[in-house]
């Protein structure tokens, strides 16, 4: 009996579809161990809370700042901080607490990184002289180019970027630290050894040796360069504040002074592609976020990039409400970085350049040989896919052109090398170039590849009977062409690394996307100049970049202003789950407004406010929500509004309290909505509101919480043509189950896999006392209990606690209080908390410090409902792991 159930449980949270396993592999938030923030009353006297704190702990930081005062202490003893801690809350000078969390960088995809100590320089294209135009791909899809064809660069605009710091001596960044440079203030507030969990040891120098910041300081402000292309906003200076050591991740409280520090310092924008799952609002960071935007200040930061998890996966701090959360696009155009080689014809002296890319291998150093072709058909479908004929010349003298196409690369490099080849050349029957790896076969010594165009060149050349010499460069000249090759496949739409929204209080996120796909930009020296990256990491700072555009062309920086004009003139993309598009409109709790159109928002005379509707889920419906059109034109304007729905998605899985991963199953049932006018004048200088009153689709199945979405279509005749998002949900979150009854059990801490061990299993611990902490746990041999639950939603507040089993008695000696619990373990109760799995390994102790005597223990899990009130019991999901027991070593 007991058994099944325990096969049950395993089975709850391993076979409740796909979703189990992706969410649990999601690394979550990680908390730095009996670490806490404390926020102080205003103008109150802290002489009490260090005395009380100095005892018990050490100060990490003090924030003694406009907007957050305050400090962050470690407690020694890790496992009774949660206690001393709600000690130090009933303070009347605290008013204010959150535990220390530790945020990473949102990974981004490296796509190409130069070699340190390179010099790279690119091929200029004929194009390139001619005109100033700037055809950088990630501006082009965002308007950037035509700000930027007007002049503006966001001249005395100051961007804050928190991140790994940047390295300012790169010469297009600068190439200096302080008044007159590029990157002019910012500070370093961790060292070069700090990983998120050890002490920081600020200093006044934020170099970079990580290279995330440098890359995305150069998406917002790199200057003219070797590699032909520029930040969004090259005429603003920079701030570089430093949070992250050369590996490793940040504390919220080094996040909270970074903010705050360059939100005094003056900066006008501050950016920021840092995260980690929450969906929450309330946690310490997103609100010196918020705040900080509320003071005028626009913060734009990476929606994160966990687009695989599905729904309600908001990062913080992008949580925060009126933080600015940054989706991502896939650039249009694929960015290819080739080596640069060249070739004469018939002997003369004029030495053409072109680009290729290295296959393998690539033993292309001091290769210098004609070309000879197979075939002198440009359309040949299977250039090479038979044997060459008899009287073919021997190939050892030669580099052999081939078509792709038909038969594999190695079938190719197979029949050249039968007729003697070393070297082939293969040029693609489609846009781009990739690589390809032909090293079983034994006598080719290098491979590489050109496009299309250069392939047909040849051979017409060939064709014509002239002799080209192709003198191969093995790339270590740093010469280089910059290829950008329309991206067929999933250029212009969503990333689908780009993480979802809606929070857990159905506040609308993301707000709106740029491209962070496969973007060129500067990377330390010591990491080789440049590279190309990919994340939602990449598409924030051009947000940054386009908010200081705006704001030189409107004269402004009200952040709710510039990010409803980039909301009402974002052109929403349909929906694609990476391989093509659906025939409907992209959710707005992936896409928020689309993608934005830096050029309209900026010369806009239509404003539309608020930037997104939410209209909640069923049990906090709002029946009506208003928008506002205000003519700043010098005519009058007529509009028509209508609306277009997004595809409704499901949260969960059918029949089950999980929810689903990417691409989530969608309805075919959008709203309805009605407008208290359809049809609307608007006097040049005049503003009109218009209510908004939705029916929400029918026939979903509430239960699996369907959000639907889409979008109010604004069309004047003055040829505007502006959009707002909104979005609600069908069911109740409130009625929703976040953790599943049998979603709890104990495993080893030598189990990778955090399978449930056998009922009644006895674990003995080492002496009570003399194991502080995780890492200790880590580096014992000790096989410790691992306390496993997996929260099917996000939840406010979770509790463990500890229940003696009173079968076996043997050796403890209870004292056991009323509910039954002997305290909860240590470290709980937990706070805004996302969904998936999480555990910790246990070494006895509880909340207050003391130890849990010998003896057979349940932990009782419970977790508070969305929307729940603590105070009501029903309000909890409980969930119970099976018994098991401790002892203590002698
Ligand atoms: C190129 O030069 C070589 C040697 O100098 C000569 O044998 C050959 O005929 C020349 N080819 C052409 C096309 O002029
Ligand atoms: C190759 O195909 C293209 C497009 O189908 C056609 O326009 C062209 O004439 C063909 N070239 C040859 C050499 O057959
Ligand atoms: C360019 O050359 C470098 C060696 O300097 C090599 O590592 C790289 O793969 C080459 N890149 C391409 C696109 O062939
Ligand atoms: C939805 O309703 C809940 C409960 O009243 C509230 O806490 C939350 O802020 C609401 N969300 C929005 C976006 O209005
Ligand atoms: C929305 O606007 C209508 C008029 O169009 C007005 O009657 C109503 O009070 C407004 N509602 C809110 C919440 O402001
Ligand atoms: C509004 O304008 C957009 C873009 O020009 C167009 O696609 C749409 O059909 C128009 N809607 C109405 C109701 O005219
Ligand atoms: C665990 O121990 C209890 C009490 O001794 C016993 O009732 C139960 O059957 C045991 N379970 C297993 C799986 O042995
Ligand atoms: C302890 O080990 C686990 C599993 O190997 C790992 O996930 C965790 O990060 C480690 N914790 C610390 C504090 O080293
Ligand atoms: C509880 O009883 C079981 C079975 O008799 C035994 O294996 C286990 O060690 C006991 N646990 C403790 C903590 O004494």
């Amino acid at each position: 009996m007991v058994r099944l159930s325990l096969v049950a449980s395993l089975f709850a949270a391993v076979a409740s579809a796909v979703t189990v396993e992706q969410i649990g592999n999601k690394k979550g938030t990680t908390r730095l161990p009996g670490a806490y923030i404390f926020e102080f009353e205003d103008d109150s006297d802290h002489t009490d809370f260090y005395s009380k704190t100095s005892a018990d702990g050490k100060t990490r930081m003090e924030f003694d700042y406009k907007l957050f005062k305050g400090a962050s202490i470690q407690f020694n003893d890790h496992e009774r901080a949660e206690d001393l801690a709600s000690k130090v809350l009933e303070l009347p000078a605290v008013k204010g607490m959150w535990p220390v969390k530790v945020y990473g960088i949102p990974e981004p995809r490296i796509d190409w990184q130069g070699t340190p100590g390179q010099e790279y320089a690119t091929m200029k294209k004929r194009s390139a002289y001619e005109t100033v135009k700037d055809v950088f791909s990630p501006h082009v899809m965002t308007q950037v180019d035509k700000l930027r064809e007007e002049g503006y660069t966001g001249k005395g605009v100051k961007v804050a970027v928190i991140d790994s710091g940047i390295d300012y001596k790169h010469s297009a960044l600068g190439g200096c630290f302080g008044d007159g440079c590029l990157v002019t203030f910012g500070t370093d507030l961790v060292g070069d050894d700090y990983t998120g969990y050890n002490e920081a040891n600020p200093d006044d120098d934020p170099m970079d040796c990580q290279g995330h910041g440098t890359h995305v300081a150069g998406i917002i402000a790199a200057q003219e360069n070797s590699m032909d292309f520029t930040g969004a906003a090259p005429g603003v200076t920079l701030g570089a504040y430093r949070v992250f050591g050369c590996t490793g991740e940040a504390g919220n409280d080094i996040l909270i002074a970074a903010f705050n520090k360059a939100y005094e310092d003056g900066a006008d924008i501050i950016s920021a592609s840092i995260g980690g799952p929450s969906g929450w609002s309330e946690e310490a960071w997103a609100v010196t976020v918020s705040r900080i935007v509320e003071q005028g200040v626009p913060c734009t930061l990476a929606a994160g990039n966990s687009g695989d998890v599905g729904m309600f996966y908001a990062s913080t701090a992008a949580s925060g409400k009126s933080v600015t959360a940054v989706a991502s696009f896939d650039n249009a155009e694929t960015v290819s970085i080739l080596n640069v080689s060249h070739y004469t014809v018939n002997n003369a002296t004029t030495r053409y350049e072109f680009g290729s890319q290295a296959g393998t291998p690539d033993a292309w150093t001091g290769v210098k040989l004609p070309l000879w072709a197979p075939s002198y058909d440009t359309n040949v479908t299977d250039g090479g896919c038979d044997e060459y004929p008899a009287n073919t010349p021997n190939l050892s003298g030669y580099i052999v052109l081939i078509r792709r196409g038909t038969c594999t690369f190695v079938e190719k490099a197979t029949h050249a090398a039968d007729a003697g080849a070393k070297y082939i050349m293969v040029y693609n029957d489609e846009a781009g170039i990739i690589p390809y790896d032909v090293s079983p076969v034994e006598n080719i010594k290098a491979a590489a590849m050109v496009t299309p165009e250069q392939g047909k060149k040849w051979i017409n050349l060939l064709k014509a009977g002239s002799k080209v010499v192709v003198e191969m460069s093995d790339g270590s000249d740093g010469k280089v062409t910059v290829e950008q090759v329309p991206n067929d496949l999933t250029g212009g739409a969503l990333s689908t690394f780009t993480s979802w929204g809606p929070t857990w209080e159905m506040d609308s996120k993301p707000q709106f996307g740029a491209p962070g796909g496969g973007i060129l930009s500067t990377y330390p020296r010591s990491l080789g100049s440049y590279a190309v990256l990919s994340g939602t990491s990449m598409a924030t700072p051009l947000m940054a970049g386009i908010f200081a555009l705006i704001s030189e062309v409107r004269g402004t920086l009200e952040p709710e202003l510039i990010e409803s004009l980039l909301s009402a003139s974002s052109n929403p993309q349909l929906f694609h789950d990476g391989f093509s598009y659906s025939e409907f409109l992209a959710p707005v709790p992936q896409q928020g407004a689309g993608l934005v159109q830096a050029h309209d928002a900026a010369h806009a005379t239509i404003l539309l406010c608020p930037s997104s509707l939410s209209f909640n889920d069923t049990d906090n419906f709002v029946e009506s929500r208003n928008f506002t059109l205000k003519n700043t034109g010098k005519t009058d304007v007529e509009f028509e509004i209508s609306h277009v729905p997004a595809g409704t998605a499901y949260t969960l899985v059918e029949d089950s309290i999980y929810p689903d991963s990417f691409p989530n199953e969608f309805a075919s049932e959008g709203a309805t909505i009605r407008f208290s006018e359809s049809k609307v004048t608007i006097s040049a200088g005049k503003s009109v509101t218009i209510e908004v009153l939705p029916t929400p689709p029918t026939g979903l199945q509430a239960e699996r919480l369907p959000v639907w979405s889409g979008y109010v279509a604004i069309n004047g005749t003055d040829g505007s043509s502006l959009s707002i998002p909104y979005l609600g949900l069908t069911g109740s979150l409130h009625g929703s189950t976040v953790l599943g009854s049998a979603d709890a059990w104990v495993s080893q801490s030598t189990d990778e896999k955090l399978l449930p061990v056998a009922e009644n299993t006895t674990f003995t611990l080492p002496k009570a006392g003399t194991v502080q902490d995780q890492e200790d746990i880590n580096s014992t041999s000790t096989t410790f209990p691992t306390l496993v639950w997996f929260l099917a939603l996000g939840s406010s507040n979770v509790h463990a606690d500890v229940v003696p089993v009173k079968s076996n008695l043997t050796t403890g000696n209870y004292n056991v209080p009323s509910n039954g619990s002997v305290g909860q373990v240590a470290d709980f109760p937990l706070m805004w908390s996302s969904m998936g799995q999480n555990s910790v390994s246990w070494a006895g102790e509880l909340a207050d410090g003391s130890y849990a005597p010998a003896g057979m223990y349940k932990i009782v899990y419970r977790a508070l409902r969305i929307f729940g009130d603590e105070k009501k019991t029903s309000d909890w999901d409980k969930s119970e792991s099976l018994t098991f027991g401790i002892t203590y070593a002698k």
